[in-house]
């Protein structure tokens, strides 16, 4: 397989060489957005997959053919990665754009456009733990060691993959009022009718009940665990062991309590504490 083993650096940050190169990353940091293009933005980990997913149903008023048949690397491509530009269909219609790069690298060319971005954040408590079952079983990410090793260098941000949690959150939020950004959570996401609801209104694509109704049924835990075309089945396994999990592992919030030892809580909240303090976040999950 492809440069399992490659580090690429870029903007400072290091990211997995078997799905981006130099040239990828350049092609992403001068993308030309277009106004209509929708660009999901996420530190990963954070529900990226689930977001694809509402916003192909949003898209497709309720329609699950696309959702069933066409995978959401396809449907919502990542523009970092190296087949994005394979990916990206010439379409009339609003252009489905996945990214996890870091708000410097994208702001000054999403600016230039009127594209609208969600930004989706997660408890990073629950963040790192969804990321370390994902590093044991992604072959092109570094094997991460005890969990008490991954969750440090996750806190401190450095040498880790995709850069700092905190980093990327306060980049993106930082941006709301120059980008025509709508911020929501994975928590928030929990409660999906009324998350559907309001992206669809954000987006100009009002649902009708029955819509909303499929979009919901089609988009809960159970249903896209069992959605080869979300569920990263397809991923052979010298890519993805799936043998040592499932990339639909839980699905729920606050996993971090079955993970996190009293004293790893502590350091988090002094850390996060230090990290959000001039942040609009800065209470927020703490006790989540
Ligand atoms: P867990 O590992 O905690 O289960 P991403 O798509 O950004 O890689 O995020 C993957 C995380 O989102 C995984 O978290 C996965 O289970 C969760 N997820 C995906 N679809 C979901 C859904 N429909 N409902 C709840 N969680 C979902």
């Amino acid at each position: 397989m492809d440069r399992m083993e490659v580090t690429e650096t870029f903007a400072g940050i290091s990211l997995p060489g078997h799905l981006h190169t130099e040239e990828s990353l350049r092609f992403a940091s001068s993308f030309q957005f277009r106004d209509t293009d929708v660009v999901i933005v996420t530190y990963p980990k954070s529900g990226t997959t689930w977001m694809q997913e509402i916003l192909t149903l949003i898209h497709s008023k309720g329609d699950l053919e696309p959702a069933k048949t066409i995978p959401n690397w396809a449907r919502a491509p990542w523009l970092e990665h190296t087949y994005f530009k394979d990916m990206l269909q010439e379409t009339s219609r609003p252009r489905l754009i996945t990214t996890h790069l870091p708000c410097q690298v994208l702001a000054p060319t999403l600016r230039k456009s009127k594209a609208k971005v969600i930004y989706m954040a997660r408890n990073p408590k629950d963040v790192a733990v969804s990321f370390y079952h994902f590093h044991k079983m992604a072959k092109f990410l570094p094997d991460p060691g005890s969990f008490e090793d991954f969750l440090v260098r996750f806190l401190e941000g450095t040498g880790e993959w995709y850069g700092s949690w905190f980093d990327h959150v306060k980049g993106w939020l930082s941006q709301r009022a120059e980008l025509d950004l709508f911020y929501i959570t994975y928590e928030d996401l929990h409660q999906l009718g009324r998350s559907v609801e309001r992206l669809a209104d954000w987006l100009g694509c009002p649902l009708q009940p029955e819509e909303s109704r499929a979009i919901q049924q089609h988009c809960s835990f159970s249903s896209m665990r069992e959605n080869a075309m979300v569920n990263y089945t397809l991923i052979p396994c010298e890519i993805m062991d799936h043998s040592r999990g499932r990339f639909m592992r839980k699905g729920i919030v606050g996993d971090w309590r079955d993970h996190f030892t009293p004293v790893q809580n502590m350091r988090f909240h002094k850390i996060y504490q230090e990290e959000m303090q001039d942040s609009s976040l800065r209470f927020r999950w703490l006790m989540d």
